[in-house]
């Protein structure tokens, strides 16, 4: 999730690249950078804001009329000048900048190492350059051409050859592009919202195209070279909407981004067969011996470690705590050298989490964070990190934050499962892949039914949220969801415990989100739903396609992808988001910055 603009023209290339890297800084900004092409290529670049890179230019003197730029969320290497892109291969005649993961960046690092090329940053994009110097003869198009042959994973990326240099070459899988076309100067841009105000007509490349722009011409290709007629579509879009993607708010986006996100967490982290490849991640040394594990984290984080004490307590034989990192900093540390902590933290700089993580450690815990955010207080202090990969959150309500987690959380689960008790279950992890896919189908079928069932909630005063075992957990987080963009009191209970008191607010047309997946407690559930449904409350199930009739208590009920049981909140989830969403619009409440909370909580 970083940003890419390039340019090749007649114009010096620096204003545009930077204004273009500022309609990008929502993508990525802990670091930037540009080249440009004016005899030699020139690389400058700096950890920081656009606003740094922007200082450093102004002490340069630009004149290149080709260029690319680029503006970085990290994902392979801290954020760090020598990180930033672009990336020179070893003759400094090759220059890249790259949005997305390739996956197998580190057996290709070491292939090339041992060829003999030299790195000079962590990042796995440094490979592309590398390799493309490996097989440039003259012809940058062919060189980029047999790379992306080696590459595995997604990418979006842009190439300058200083011999070369009247044209820019950039091909994309699975991360986006977008030509922009004017007279006798071309554009290119990771996402529209760059390029809007200097042209309207673009060619969106799609996976596997390539192209070469020169500032006359624009020539696309396929990935065997063969040329491709491609058609012009215009943007009408304004700013605004460019910058969401079209959607109303970041929050609906980034549901949206979900499968995508997702897919990212698990890239190069579970092989074909379902083997797990994370030990790059969390050291070996680091669970060997643990006799207990406990988790901290605040907010949506703690409901993700709810998910992750679920698994683990049914998964291994150990005991398995969690704590809010608020309440865990006044209590008595009952940590050691055998525990493993893992702390759970989109941003990475939660106070509170941060002080429980300090506390825990000092009783010499072995800390494993799980963080959205390379670079941060948590990815520093912590001794290994599992980065969820989701690109930057910019809604305060985290939704691809929490679906990421508990994707990590998951690989964590099957790594010490691993590790510790000498079992693997591949085809769990196999399961686990097909999940970015099921959010997508999940999207696509019930969007507009939840969107419908919203306006029932918006005269509710309260909404219950159902569930046992793993469901209770995402009811706490579909509970939360609701309560702070639509200001509607939502309460999660465990189905059982309805009746020790709750049920007295349960009366005619109370809104009630049941989750009903998880098999060995589908019948208790059930019966507590009997509860409800004599009492007039009006029921929304949530269960797996294929896993029983309820008809009997659900007012209205959608079938998810069916999946394992363990894998079940990855999916209920998003129903609950979408629905806190339409909630929160018909109550014409601001979505993306709800009242009195903010996106991180730095305070204690
Ligand atoms: O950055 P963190 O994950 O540490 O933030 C913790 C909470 O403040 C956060 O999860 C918050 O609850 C969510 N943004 C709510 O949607």
């Amino acid at each position: 999730m970083c940003g890419i603009v390039g340019y090749v023209g007649l114009q010096e290339v620096a204003p545009f690249l930077l204004q273009g890297l500022k309609k990008l800084e929502y993508r990525g900004y802990d670091s930037a950078g540009i080249c440009e092409l004016n005899g030699k290529l020139h690389v400058h670049k700096t950890q920081g804001r656009i606003a740094d890179l922007e200082c450093l230019l102004n002490q340069k003197v630009i004149s290149g009329s080709v260029g690319i730029g680029h503006t970085r969320w990290a994902t392979h290497g801290a954020p760090s000048d020598d990180n930033a892109h672009p990336h020179y291969d070893c003759t400094g005649n090759i220059a890249v900048v790259h949005n997305g993961i390739i996956e197998n960046y580190q057996d290709l690092k070491t292939l090339l190492i041992a060829e003999g090329h030299v790195f000079r940053s962590e990042t796995d994009t440094e490979v592309i350059s590398h390799l493309i110097e490996k097989y440039y003869q003259g012809n940058l198009l062919e060189a980029i051409g047999l790379a992306i042959k080696d590459l595995r994973g997604s990418y979006a990326i842009a190439v300058l050859a200083q011999d070369s240099p009247d044209e820019l070459v950039v091909v994309r899988q699975d991360s986006p592009l977008v030509i922009g076309l004017g007279m006798g100067e071309n554009y290119l841009a990771s996402d529209i919202p760059a390029i809007l105000d200097y042209t309207r007509n673009v060619y969106i490349l799609e996976d596997g195209e390539m192209a070469r722009m020169t500032r006359d011409t624009v020539e696309v290709f396929n990935k065997e070279l063969v040329p491709i007629d491609k058609a012009v579509f215009q943007v009408e879009w304004d700013p605004i909407q460019a910058e969401k993607e079209g959607f109303a708010d970041f929050m609906l986006k980034e549901i949206h981004e979900q499968p995508k996100a997702v897919r990212d967490t698990l890239a190069g982290r579970i092989d074909q067969d379902g083997n797990l490849t994370i030990s790059h991640d969390i050291p070996v040394s680091l669970v060997k011996g643990i006799t207990k594990v406990q988790f901290i984290a605040c907010g949506t984080a703690y409901h993700a470690s709810l998910y992750g004490k679920c698994l683990l307590e049914d998964l291994l034989e150990l005991p398995v705590e969690t704590e809010l990192a608020s309440e865990y900093r006044y209590k008595r540390v009952k940590a050691d050298a055998n525990t493993l902590l893992i702390v759970i933290s989109q941003s990475g700089e939660t106070a509170d989490t941060l002080g429980a993580l300090r506390l825990a450690k000092a009783k010499g815990a072995r800390v494993l964070a799980i963080t959205n955010v390379v670079g941060s207080t948590l990815a520093r202090e912590a001794d290994a990190v599992m980065f969820t990969h989701a690109g930057p959150e910019i809604a305060v309500a985290s939704t691809k934050a929490y679906t990421t987690q508990l994707a990590c959380l998951y690989l964590i689960a099957a790594y010490l499962q691993e590790q510790l008790l000498g079992r693997v279950d591949p085809s769990s992890l196999i399961a686990l892949t097909k999940i970015p896919d099921q959010i997508a189908s999940v999207l696509a079928m019930h969007e507009e039914r939840l969107r419908d069932y919203a306006q029932k909630l918006v005269k509710a005063t309260d909404a219950f949220f159902l569930g046992r075992g793993l469901d209770y957990a995402s009811a706490m987080e579909g509970q939360l969801k609701l309560k702070e963009i639509s200001y509607i009191h939502g309460e999660a209970l465990a189905g059982g415990e309805l009746k020790h008191g709750t049920l007295a607010l349960v009366m005619p047309d109370v809104p009630v989100i049941a989750l009903v997946t998880q098999s060995l407690l589908k019948e208790k559930m059930v019966s507590n739903l009997k509860e409800v449904k004599a009492r007039g409350g009006d029921i929304l199930l949530l269960a797996l396609a294929d896993s029983g009739d309820f008809s009997d208590v659900g007012d209205e009920i959608l079938l998810l992808p069916s999946t394992l049981d363990f894998l079940a909140p990855l999916l209920t989830v998003i129903p609950m988001q979408v629905l806190a969403y339409y909630a929160a619009k018909a109550r014409n409440c601001d979505v993306d910055k709800p009242r009195n909370l903010a996106k991180s909580v730095t305070v204690e």
